[in-house]
């Protein structure tokens, strides 16, 4: 099985043993605490369950700083975004060793962590424009990524974390939420060799079906993790809710039976397009994946990246820089020529009228305008799902 990053075994945050758990929660009762922000409380949820594995909290400015010009931390590991916990709020944890972090994403903000201090440090104006820069390729406003970034804060909180839960998604998506240590056990108890690995913040329209089937196929693939997303998005985006029950109808009626696990993870997405395809790489490697598929504008938003520039990405890095491969799939539309989804690139004999242009964006704009998600586009039992979700809104 494919090893994690940069580590023979995973390196989860999160305490399992309940009776020590049971001591941290009562020790941090009596800590220094910041209530963190939502970015932070993401990253802890994702170290916490083995994905940012073999990090041990939060990286320190200078980490962070050759994270987002070299992709590497000080020590030589490759890393392509900073794990930062930034704040403005350090009156109550200055001076402290050890503080308990609060989650912001549950009324009373329990305690999700306690962390080690290693450092305090102010980013200057400097520090937050190279980085913004470096990581999401501007330094626009209007990139969703990069308003949320630009308001987390000055003061990077750096040091090591024992996670004592996963914030609201246990609860929330107790069938969908699962830890990378969770997925790698199921994929090595399945014995699947080659697996492929789907990101995903959409309820699945056709492309994204045919990118999984196709993908499944040329790689002669054992298994498909469609893993989605359930952290927060930017606004008119679908819900997770909704989105894992069309995820789930789709695959219970066009994927052959045992071949797809459908699950998700707690992270926000931060749309920087390539060097977040890198992140998402490297995630799924810790989960045990071999393959993560990579198409047309991956975690991108807008016009801030070109079409493939997520993919060209993985060309430019060094060879050594990960285990895990992509696979590189072609723009997918429908063609109207053949009745059926096609690689733009694989067919002759089409100019741009026999395409009908599959995007998320085009499914969220059709429904919201009440239109019927046609047969191109969804899968009609799955169309219904969002159908029923628009009109209640
Ligand atoms: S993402 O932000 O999570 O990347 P989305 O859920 O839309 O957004 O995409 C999931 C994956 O499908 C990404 O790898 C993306 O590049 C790919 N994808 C989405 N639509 C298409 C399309 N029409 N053709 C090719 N790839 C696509």
């Amino acid at each position: 099985m494919i090893k994690p990053h940069g580590s023979s075994v995973l390196k989860p945050l999160y305490v399992d043993d309940d009776h020590i758990r049971k001591n941290l929660l009562e020790e941090a009762e009596e800590l220094p605490d910041l209530l963190i922000n939502s970015a932070a409380a993401a990253n802890v949820v994702m170290l916490g369950g083995g994905y940012f594995t073999p990090l041990e909290g939060f990286m320190s400015l200078d980490d962070a700083i050759c994270v987002a010009e070299s992709m590497h931390t000080s020590d030589g590991l490759f890393w392509p975004v900073p794990i930062f916990n930034l704040t403005d709020s350090i009156d109550k944890i200055k001076g402290a060793n050890r503080i308990a972090l609060r989650d912001p994403n549950i009324i009373g903000n329990p305690v999700l962590a306690i962390m080690d201090i290693k450092n305090i440090e102010f980013l200057s104006t400097e520090h937050i424009n190279n980085i913004t820069e470096k990581v999401y390729g501007t330094l626009d406003s209007n990139h969703p990524g990069v308003y949320v970034f630009k308001s987390l804060g000055r003061y990077c909180v750096s040091g090591s974390l024992q996670v004592l839960n996963f914030s609201y998604f246990e609860s929330e998506f107790r069938g969908t939420f699962r830890t990378a240590v969770e997925i790698r056990k199921e994929i090595f108890e399945l014995n699947w060799k080659t697996v492929v690995a789907f990101q995903t913040r959409n309820p699945m329209h056709r492309a994204h079906e045919e990118l999984c089937s196709t993908a499944m196929e040329r790689l002669n693939a054992d298994g498909l993790v469609i893993h989605m997303l359930l952290g927060k998005l930017k606004q008119g985006d679908i819900p997770a809710s909704v989105r894992d029950s069309c995820i789930r109808k789709m695959v219970e009626l066009y994927f052959p039976a045992n071949t797809v696990i459908v699950n998700g993870y707690g992270f926000d997405m931060l749309y920087a397009g390539p060097r977040e395809a890198l992140l998402h790489a490297l995630f799924r490697q810790n989960m045990g994946a071999s393959h993560l598929i990579v198409g047309r504008d991956h975690a991108g938003v807008g016009n801030y990246y070109g079409g493939f520039d997520a993919q060209t990405i993985f060309e430019e890095i060094p060879k050594n820089s990960l285990d895990i491969e992509i696979f590189a799939a072609d723009h997918a539309a429908y063609s109207k020529k053949l009745n059926r989804v096609v690689m733009m690139r694989e067919v002759t004999d089409h100019g741009p009228d026999d395409y009908i242009i599959l995007s998320g964006t085009r499914v969220r704009e059709l429904l919201s305008q009440g239109i019927e998600l046609p047969a191109e586009f969804s899968r009609p039992e799955v169309a219904n799902i969002l159908m029923d979700y628009y009109r209640s809104q």
